[in-house]
């Protein structure tokens, strides 16, 4: 295996185990690939699978082994048929989940489209977005950035999975709307690079990876799907439908985010990854209704009711997550793991953040 001289970008060091499965995965990771245990996981039914920390662990460990994969562990563990094999059995209690979450199953009546749009009408989930914009203090926005970079670092990446799968109009759409993600091929506007900028002004770490162990289940849970959707080609609708459901309720929610780091002082480099997603999405949602999820439903009609079933699961897994988060706050509590974040470095206090004497650069920093 070889380590790269530059850790920014991954691989990911290795988590802390949350139970016996991660914790037997974990150890099985540190030795060259080998056989697990023949019964490990088979049993795998936990009370509630989207807010256990074990197999949330377990599936993110078996799933970033086909992203940048772990430090230190052997590249051929991506493709260990017992490593495999583990995976499907984290990933049937999962997915029923998450079909027990969505309901009985949706089919759009209208055009997917439509009813996309009806979904994303009557998602009304805790009011995170506007609790960031107005009243969370500093302590809480670093949170709320600690649980998103899982994301965030490799922004887009779970829905490149479909580009191979698809053909035609959803393929193009898809290009369009990935290409934007992606920052038009140059490093400084990547929104993964965007976001960067945005972990570095906050004083949180930046390389990729670096905060799993503080995240929950639900945070873990909220990259899974994606990565469940993005790695079966079955679901290849169900991936289509999230990432339509994402960019259809992202732009009012990234201009609050961008103002609420605004209110706590922060320059525009800071918001500048709010900032990109408030136009950018805007004409995302629209390609990924109609072009994209419309395109494949054109293409492919039996899909539509995976493609709402992809959105409605995704947005009843983003409700589950702000629920967390402001019901922690609500109590007093941190919404992370471990104890909060350390303390800004002098660099980024806030007084200097806001003052004058740091000129935003003219474009993105990267770092
Ligand atoms: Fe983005
Ligand atoms: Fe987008």
């Amino acid at each position: 295996m070889s380590e790269p001289a530059d850790r920014r970008y991954g691989p990911a060091p290795l988590p802390r185990p949350r139970g016996p499965i991660s914790a037997a995965v974990l150890g099985a990771l540190r030795r060259p690939p080998h056989d697990l245990p023949p019964d490990l996981g088979v049993d795998l039914d936990p009370a509630d699978p989207i807010t256990d920390e074990d197999l949330q662990l377990t599936l993110f460990l078996c799933y970033e082994l086909h992203y940048r994969g772990w430090r230190g562990v052997d590249e051929a563990w991506e493709w260990q048929p017992t490593m495999l094999a583990l995976r499907a059995h984290a990933e049937r209690p999962f997915e029923a989940a998450l079909r027990r979450l969505v309901g009985s199953p949706l089919v759009p009546a209208a055009g997917v489209a439509a009813g996309l749009a009806e979904l994303v009408a009557a998602d009304d989930g805790p009011p995170l977005a506007a609790t960031l914009q107005r009243r969370a203090d500093l302590t809480q926005f670093r949170e709320f950035v600690t649980h998103r970079s899982v994301y965030h670092l490799r922004e887009a990446d779970p829905h490149s999975w479909a580009l191979p799968r698809l053909g035609g109009p959803a393929k193009a759409a898809l290009v369009e709307i990935q290409t934007d993600e992606y920052g038009n091929g140059r490093l400084d506007r990547m929104h993964a690079e965007l976001f960067r900028c945005t972990l570095q002004r906050l004083g949180l770490d930046t390389t990729y990876g670096a905060h799993l162990d503080e995240v929950p289940a639900v945070t873990l849970a909220t990259n899974n799907l994606m990565s469940l959707f993005g790695l079966h080609r079955r679901l290849r609708g169900a991936l289509l439908g999230h990432l339509a459901a994402f960019e259809m309720t992202s732009s009012l929610p990234n201009r609050r985010y961008g103002n609420g780091l605004r209110r706590l002082g922060f320059d525009e480099v800071a918001t500048r990854f709010y900032d990109e997603h408030v136009e950018a999405d805007a004409v995302h949602e629209q390609i990924a209704a109609h072009d994209l999820c419309g395109g494949l439903a054109r293409v492919e009609p039996a899909l539509a009711p995976d493609v709402l079933f992809g959105a409605a699961a995704g947005l009843a897994v983003d409700r589950l997550f702000a629920g967390h988060l402001l019901d922690r706050w609500a109590a007093g509590r941190s919404s992370l793991r471990s104890p909060a974040p350390p303390p800004l470095p002098p660099t980024v206090s806030l007084a200097v953040a806001a003052s004058a004497a740091v000129a935003p650069p003219a474009r993105p920093v990267v770092v």
